[in-house]
């Protein structure tokens, strides 16, 4: 792989939606790192945008990949676009980091995987609670042994979302349990059957599932649970607000939002959880300097989006036949 050589590593938003704001604080944070424009397809958000980051304003998403001052693009626009974007900056020479989740199917993360390959790019998903120091602990705990035989894992997130904010994404399971399966696949390892049932509890008109839960048989004979819900919040003591735990014969592990919490409204969260910005600007850090510039790997590739995918897939199988599904 190319490494960027260049004194300022050039940066450009395709989408410049709610999730660019946390990008954008988070390039500002990465050290040589500069975002030099972007393009939405709305143009009052994109002047907005540009001038609330001190950026350019490009005319098409050609026009921005085209740019020899743009080295990375991020592709931070809804699902349904993801491919297309993605495919425009690989087929440019560009270093790529989409958000997740990272392609509509299987076959789409495959297509960028080979793109990526084949022009020695980077093309990093945005799987960004597995840039959290704690994460990474956990991670290193479970390598190690130290929390003895893994017996079970929980991923768990309670976070109300009113209609209006979740009608512009799919349903929760595939919003919000890509999350877990990315996460759960970087702790602990791949499931081989799964079963899992969904709801919408709180919409008065969007049909997609608000609530969906998984109970997982993972490869090492331990078993994993994950619940998401934007039907409500959880103000209970200790909340599941996102909660992971793992739990060994040695030894277990929590990772929780509610460890960093300022009382003010977040994007579209009743607070603002430190650990959401904390893990996008760890990521984006990971993937400007230790990626681009030192040529590591991503700490969740676009093998694991893959395999997060097929397990989805297998949950919306489980769903629709209301089966236990093999992987
Ligand atoms: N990592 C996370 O925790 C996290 C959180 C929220 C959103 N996301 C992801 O980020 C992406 C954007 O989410 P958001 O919250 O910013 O949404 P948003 O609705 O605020 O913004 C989406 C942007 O994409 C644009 N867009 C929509 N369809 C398009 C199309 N067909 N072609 C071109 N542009 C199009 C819209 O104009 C808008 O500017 C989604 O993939 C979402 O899943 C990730």
């Amino acid at each position: 792989m190319a490494l960027v050589k260049q004194e300022t590593l050039g940066i450009g938003f395709l989408g410049a939606g709610d999730i660019s704001v946390l990008h954008a604080a988070a390039v500002k944070k990465a050290h040589g790192a500069k975002l030099v424009g972007l393009w939405n397809r709305g143009q009052d958000r994109a002047k907005q945008r540009a001038a609330e980051f001190g950026c350019k304003n490009y005319e098409s998403p050609e026009a921005l990949v085209k740019d020899p001052a743009i080295h990375a693009v991020f592709v931070l626009t809804n699902l349904e676009s993801h491919l297309e974007y993605t495919k425009l900056a690989l087929e440019h020479g560009k270093h790529v980091l989409v958000e997740k989740p990272v392609g509509a199917t299987v076959e789409e993360i495959q297509t960028m995987k080979k793109l990526a390959d084949a022009g020695g790019l980077v093309c990093m998903p945005g799987h960004n609670y597995v840039y959290e120091s704690g994460m990474v602990r956990t991670k290193e705990l479970v390598e190690n042994g130290d929390l003895g035989k893994i017996c079970s894992a929980y991923v768990m997130y309670n976070i109300h979302h009113p209609e209006e904010v979740a009608s512009r994404y799919p349903g929760v399971v595939r919003q919000i349990l890509t999350h877990h399966s990315y996460i759960l696949l970087y702790l602990v390892g791949k499931p081989v059957e799964l079963c899992a049932m969904k709801a919408t509890l709180h919409y008065q008109t969007y049909t997609e599932e608000d609530i969906a839960m998984v109970q997982m048989r993972l490869e090492n004979g331990a078993l994993a649970h994950f619940c998401a819900s934007f039907a409500a919040d959880d103000h209970a003591a200790d909340p599941w607000t996102v909660m992971v735990k793992v739990i060994g014969t040695a030894g277990s592990t929590r990772y929780s939002y509610r460890d960093h919490v300022e009382i003010k409204p977040g994007l579209v969260h009743s607070q603002t959880y430190t650990a959401y910005q904390g893990s996008i600007t760890n990521e984006v850090r990971h993937f400007l300097i230790d990626c681009l510039r030192h040529g590591e790997q991503p700490l969740s590739t676009l093998d694991d989006a893959i395999v997060a995918q097929k397990l989805i897939e297998a949950a919306e199988k489980s769903i629709a036949n209301k089966s236990i599904v093999a992987l």
